[in-house]
């Protein structure tokens, strides 16, 4: 699998993470082992997790996820290979959430045990928390970048302001700033003013504002759990209406003139987007990661790229992105 650098740093991802919230719950123990080495074996080092999954699902506590990664890493002995992306800032059964000071390195301790590991590489705030302010938070995560803990940082689910006011901290203390951001991400375009509960969508602003500053963007939920082309899924409240016909048939004849599916045209459009944004894809069959890792073999022309893009907004240009 190709590979590209995270955020301005030395570190080297495949150009797909794997999700792994259903890792160890959902799914089971052995179905999540084949599900990492399938992904392993096709080139993939780039691990999405968090603290707390998937303490929504009955009978968990949150925490499976990581456990699950790491006692797969430490079976597999390829820590060193891999990369890790783990978040904090939701509770969860013993954690009561947030980014305050304590809860951060408190969180990262709790984490580093159950990845048996002794570093992460990417530590994400997994959404906002203005009960705490916000130069105890990003001192809090400076500190475990100096002692070695950390490698970079990510923000999750942040609106851009609050992401542009981390990092003028940062950079005026000399602090680590934010140099990834994951945000909810597809094709569709959701509603005005759609609510996603905590979830962020990626907005154009912070496209432009990412780009600017070299920060790495990584989308999640790209698939919409299959709704694109699954009869037994459909699409979320959120992207119903809108131009959201217009841009699955546009979705669906640029696919057939590839000779790929929609998922895979949908991750092939993120990746040669500008900017381009990094797909966390997941699934719970080989088949599908395949399907999708696929997707790294299909190259849209730049005329599909703009059908794509316009799809349902023909005034829209491509290359609206400020150049530095
Ligand atoms: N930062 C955040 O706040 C946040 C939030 C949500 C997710 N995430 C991350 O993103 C990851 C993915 O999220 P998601 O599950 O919402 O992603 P998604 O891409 O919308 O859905 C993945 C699901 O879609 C189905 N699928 C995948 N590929 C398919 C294919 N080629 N054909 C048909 N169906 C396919 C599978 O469902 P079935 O397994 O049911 O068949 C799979 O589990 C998570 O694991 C997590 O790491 C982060």
């Amino acid at each position: 699998m190709r590979r590209q650098r995270l955020g301005q740093s030395s570190i080297e991802v495949s150009a797909l993470a794997l999700g792994t919230d259903l890792i160890g719950s959902k799914i089971e123990h052995e179905r999540s082992f084949a599900l990492l080495d399938f992904y392993y074996e096709l080139g993939g080092n780039f691990l999405d997790t968090g603290n707390f999954y998937a303490s929504w699902i009955p009978g968990c506590q949150g925490g499976e996820s990581e456990t699950t990664i790491g006692l797969w890493m430490k079976e597999r002995r390829n820590r060193d290979e891999m990369v890790i992306s783990t978040k904090l800032a939701f509770d969860y059964p013993g954690s009561p959430g947030g980014l305050s000071a304590g809860e951060i390195q408190r969180e990262c301790e709790m984490s580093l045990r159950r990845l048996q590991t002794d570093r992460l590489d990417l530590y994400q705030a997994h959404r906002d928390d203005r009960s705490v302010p916000m130069e105890e938070t990003m001192e809090a995560f400076d500190r475990l970048e100096k002692a070695g803990k950390i490698r970079i940082l990510g923000a999750s689910n942040l609106p851009l302001w609050r992401i542009s006011e981390a990092n003028v901290i940062a950079r005026n203390k000399s602090w680590t700033p934010y140099s990834v951001v994951e945000q909810r991400y597809t094709y569709l375009r959701p509603r005005h003013g759609a609510d996603f509960g905590p979830q962020i969508f990626l907005s154009d602003d912070l496209k432009d504002y990412a780009s600017y500053y070299g920060m790495t963007l990584m989308g999640y939920s790209v698939l919409l759990r299959g709704a694109f082309i699954r009869a037994d899924r459909e699409l979320p409240v959120q992207f119903a209406g809108g131009d959201s016909s217009e841009r699955l048939q546009t979705l669906s004849e640029v696919s057939q003139e590839s000779g790929c599916t929609p998922a895979q045209a949908i991750i092939a459009w993120m990746r040669q987007s500008k900017p381009a944004v990094l797909p966390i894809i997941a699934g719970s069959q080989e088949a599908q990661l395949k399907e999708n890792i696929d997707a790294l073999n299909v190259t849209l022309t730049e005329a599909q790229m703009e059908r794509l893009n316009t799809a349902g907004n023909p005034s829209l240009k491509q290359g609206w992105i400020q150049p530095k």
